[in-house]
């Protein structure tokens, strides 16, 4: 048989031999947060389509809420061959050198959804997803989550209501600044001590979109949720390269449609979920939920838009340039 006529056989009675129902690929999915969340649901979403098809060649794990990994030791465990796929946020490719990734933490950078995905899902994105190779990772997608509020136990009117706070970041030097302009203390940790800190009164407060509190708790022990959307939080989907360019090319492929579909269902449901995470958390009546005004607004953007000048050095300006020009953020009137 002619090498035209096995791939013809492959092509039409599907997987290659390499790879069958007998004997499954496993892939571990570990990540940090809830089911219920948008990431999480993602996560089933793209178990449930990649096993479809691949016609169960291919099992997926999906270990949620830090139950495998925590969030440092899940990105040393994907490069070691421990898990095969992870969505760490943006915040967190600090840790492995990719300083640019923090680009997405800068306070304001997106307007909305719209200004973000033309960055996440266009060129820019796939250039930022490309640079991971080096370091022996697969870039697949970018996921969505959602807008940060600030969150504490007394009210957050203003700037100056954050000064003195000790606040709880993801560790990213951009959050770290961003913290520091606001005159508040900084403190890294991982997302599943959080909680913990805040009940303990180790950290005053914090911040998140509300899909992450509410799944977190958070908002039993937060008295103070102010939308300030100042900052996004959103995932990238990576693979241990290795593993993924060994697998079989038809396997791939499959697994490439299955997370081009759980991608798009991602964004889909964000916004949504969040909204939805609000409610519940007013719901709950445990938290006051502040609005704040336009100047409001405007009085956080003048206290933390320096942020971006000042990270030029860690981030690189070119790249924060780019995305200014392609957000439109240059001629918003910033
Ligand atoms: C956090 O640590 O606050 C988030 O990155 C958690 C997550 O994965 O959404």
């Amino acid at each position: 048989m002619g090498l035209r006529a096995v791939l013809l056989g492959v092509l039409a009675f599907g997987l290659s031999a390499a790879v069958s129902a007998a004997d499954p690929v496993v892939i571990r999915f570990s990540h940090v947060v809830a089911a219920d969340t948008p990431k999480g649901k993602a996560a089933e979403k793209f178990k449930e389509l990649a096993e479809r098809y691949t016609e169960g060649a291919v099992i997926v794990e999906v270990h949620a809420n830090s139950s495998l990994y925590k969030d440092k030791e899940e990105m040393e465990a994907l490069q070691l061959g421990a898990v095969q796929l992870l969505a760490p946020s943006l915040a967190k490719f600090g840790q492995l050198g990719m300083r640019e990734f923090e680009v997405f933490d800068l306070p304001y950078i997106f307007d909305g959804y719209e200004a973000l995905n033309k960055v996440t899902q266009g060129p820019l994105g796939q250039q930022l997803l490309s640079r991971l190779e080096a370091r022996g990772i697969k870039g697949l997608a970018f996921w969505d989550n959602g807008f940060k509020s600030f969150s504490a136990n007394s009210p957050i009117r203003r700037p100056e209501d954050l000064r003195g706070k000790t606040m709880r970041i993801q560790s990213s030097k951009v959050l770290d600044e961003q913290m520091r302009a606001l005159g508040a203390l900084p403190m890294a940790m991982a997302f599943s001590e959080v909680y913990p800190a805040l009940r303990a009164g180790v950290v005053d407060g914090t911040e998140n979109p509300h899909s992450n509190l509410f799944t977190q708790n958070m908002h039993e022990v937060q008295k103070h949720v102010t939308l300030t959307e100042h900052g996004y939080l959103g995932y990238a989907v990576i693979a241990n390269k290795r593993f993924w360019d060994r697998l079989p090319a038809d396997v791939r492929v499959r697994l490439e449609r299955a997370m081009a579909e759980s991608t798009a269902y991602a964004n889909r449901i964000a916004k949504e979920e969040n909204d939805r995470a609000l409610e519940a958390v007013r719901a709950a009546g445990t938290t006051e939920i502040y609005e704040p005004s336009a100047q409001e607004k405007a009085a956080f953007k003048r206290a933390l838009i320096p942020v971006h000048r000042t990270m030029e050095g860690r981030i690189g300006s070119e790249l924060i340039r780019a995305i200014h020009r392609e957000t439109g953020f240059e001629s918003s009137g910033h």
